[in-house]
C-alpha cells in the first residue's frame, strides 16, 4: 500500500532495544521489497522468525496451458466447478501466463495450516462468503464483494463463517501476479509528492480496511506455515504460532476493498475502461464494472464501441447483472477476448440499449499486456459457442435467429463438445421463451410495458438499464 500505517507496540525508533515483558528482546523484522526501495514495513515478532524446525517440499503448483496456438474468444462458465479443498489447495487456475494466474476457488474444507505465497502478491475478489483472514499483520473481517489484496511474503489463514441456509457456497476469484511485481493503487490516482489519493481517484484511504486486532497469538507447539516458492508448495515447521507480531508500521500490508466502494466515473459519452481500473501490477490491471448512471448525451450508444485491444488480453468475471446483453453469460461466467482481434457489442444491441439509463452490472476485469492461455479445467468449462454469437452482425433480425448459438466453434482443439455447451443451448433456448428477445431485438425485461404507450417525451425519461460490458 502507498500509505504510512501502524499497528500495536512499536519502539520509539528502528532498530533500537525492544523488550518483551520477560526482559528479552522482541525479534525485528523489516518487511522489504524491491531491494529495500520499495514498500517496506517492520515488524516486531515475539519470536525470531528466522526460527523453525523443519521443512519438506509438498506439491508442485506449476500451471500447465493448453490450446497456446489456437486464437479466439473464450466463454467459461466456472458455476458448475465443484467444491473442493481449502482456500488455497481448492484454487483452479482457468487463464494465467508468466505475468498473472486467475483462478476461481470454491472451498469446503478449512485451513488447517498457515499459508505465505512467496512468489506472488494475491488480489482475492470475494464474490460469496465471509470470514476473517488472520494475518502476520493482523485480521482482516470480509464479506461479500471484498477484494483482499494480501502482498507477497504474508503468512495468513483464511477462516470462512459457516454458510448460512439459503446463502450460496463461499467463492472467490483470485489473481496471483506470479511475475513477482506488487499489485498497487494506479499511480495516477496518488499524489506524486505525498502518496494521498488524489480527487480524480474512484476510491482513496477511507475505503480501504486495514488490519485489525487480534494480531498476536502468544503460542508454542507444532504450527505449520506452508510457503509457495519456486512453483511448490513447501511445508515449514514452527514451534510457536506464526502470527506472533506485536507491532507493526510501515506502507506494506494487506487490506480490503470492498468494490461497492469504487465510485465509477460517468461521461457524456462512453468512458473507456481505464475509468474503471481499480488495481495494477506489472504486465496486467484490475478494474471494477459497478452499478452507474450511463452516457447522458442525448443520442450517446451507451454500450462500448468496438474495440481492438491490441496490447492487451481481457478478462472478465460476471459478478452479477442482468446478463441478457451477452448470449449465454451468467452469473460466474469468465469471457476471454484475446489481443489481436477486436471485440464489441453483442448483435442488436447497439439499438436496442439506446435510451437506457443506467447499468446495474458487476464486473471484475483482468487485462493483461501478454497473451493468456487456457488450462485444462478451463477447456472443462468452455462454452463453445461464445466465439460465434457476433456472427451476424448488428443487424437486429440476425440477434435472434439462433443459427449462430446452434453452431460449436471448430475451433476447439480436442473436438469435444463439453456439458457446459448443452447449457448454452438450453440458455439460449430459453431466452427465446421468456421474452429475452422480441421482434429480433433483445429489450430490457424490466423495462414497464406500459413504457411503450406513453408519449415520447416520457419514454426519453423513462427508466431503463443496460449492461455495457466491455
Ligand atoms: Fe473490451
Amino acid at each position: 500500500m502507498p500509505y504510512y500505517t501502524k499497528l500495536g507496540k512499536l519502539p520509539s525508533k528502528r532498530h533500537i532495544q525492544f523488550r518483551r515483558p520477560d526482559g528479552k528482546l522482541y525479534a525485528e523484522e523489516v518487511f522489504g521489497t524491491e531491494g529495500f526501495v520499495g514498500p517496506t514495513s517492520t515488524l516486531y515478532h515475539i519470536n525470531p522468525p528466522t526460527q523453525v524446525i523443519g521443512w519438506t517440499a509438498l506439491y508442485s503448483t506449476k500451471v500447465e496451458y493448453v490450446e497456446r496456438d489456437t486464437m479466439r474468444m473464450r466463454h467459461v462458465k466456472s458455476m458448475p466447478l465443484p467444491p473442493k479443498g481449502d482456500p488455497v489447495t481448492g484454487r483452479v487456475v482457468l487463464f494465467g501466463n508468466n505475468d498473472v494466474e486467475i483462478s476461481v476457488c470454491v472451498p469446503d474444507e478449512p485451513m488447517k495450516y498457515f499459508f505465505k505465497n512467496g512468489m506472488a502478491d494475491e488480489c482475492f475478489f470475494i464474490h460469496f462468503g465471509s470470514g476473517t483472514v488472520y494475518t502476520m499483520f493482523g485480521a482482516l473481517k470480509f464479506g461479500p464483494r471484498d477484494y483482499i489484496v494480501i502482498p507477497k511474503g504474508t503468512i495468513y489463514q483464511f477462516v470462512f463463517d459457516a454458510q448460512k441456509q439459503g446463502e450460496p457456497e463461499p467463492r472467490f476469484l483470485l489473481m496471483e501476479s506470479v511475475n513477482g511485481s506488487h499489485i498497487l493503487p494506479p499511480p495516477r490516482y496518488l499524489s506524486k509528492k505525498t502518496a494521498q489519493f488524489l480527487e480524480h481517484a474512484p476510491y482513496c484511504e477511507r475505503d480501504l480496511r486495514t488490519p485489525e486486532m487480534p494480531m498476536t497469538f502468544d503460542k508454542k507447539g507444532k504450527h505449520e506455515v506452508r510457503i509457495k516458492s519456486r512453483d511448490l508448495v513447501h511445508s515449514y515447521q514452527y514451534s510457536y504460532h506464526p502470527l506472533d507480531v506485536v507491532g507493526w508500521d510501515g506502507c506494506y500490508y494487506p487490506y480490503c476493498f470492498n468494490i461497492d466502494d469504487f465510485s465509477p466515473i460517468v461521461g457524456k459519452h462512453h468512458m473507456p475502461p481505464p475509468t474503471h481500473q481499480t488495481f495494477e501490477a506489472h504486465n496486467f490491471v484490475i478494474c471494477s464494472f459497478c452499478p452507474r448512471p450511463l452516457d447522458f448525451h442525448p443520442q450517446a450508444i451507451v454500450v462500448p464501441y468496438n474495440h481492438s485491444n491490441l496490447d492487451s488480453d481481457e478478462v472478465l468475471y460476471y459478478v452479477e447483472g442482468n446478463y441478457k446483453a451477452r448470449k449465454g453469460i451468467e452469473v460466474g461466467s469468465l469471457s476471454l477476448h484475446p489481443q489481436g482481434i477486436p471485440h464489441g457489442p453483442h448483435p442488436g444491441t447497439p439499438e436496442a440499449t439506446i435510451g437506457a439509463t443506467h447499468t446495474n452490472e458487476l464486473a471484475v476485469m483482468c487485462d493483461t499486456f501478454a497473451p493468456l492461455y487456457p488450462t485444462k479445467a478451463a477447456l472443462e468449462l468452455d462454452d463453445l459457442h461464445y466465439p460465434r454469437s457476433w456472427e451476424h452482425g448488428w443487424e437486429p433480425d440476425a440477434a435472434t435467429n439462433g443459427a449462430a448459438a446452434d453452431r460449436p466453434s471448430n475451433g476447439h482443439a480436442n473436438g469435444k463438445s463439453s456439458k457446459t455447451s448443452k447449457t448454452g443451448k438450453n440458455g439460449a433456448k430459453n431466452g427465446a421463451k421468456n421474452g429475452a428477445t422480441k421482434g429480433g431485438r433483445l429489450v430490457e425485461a424490466k423495462t414497464p410495458a406500459k413504457t411503450s404507450a406513453k408519449s415520447g417525451k416520457a419514454r426519453a425519461q423513462a427508466s431503463k438499464s443496460a449492461n455495457t460490458w466491455d
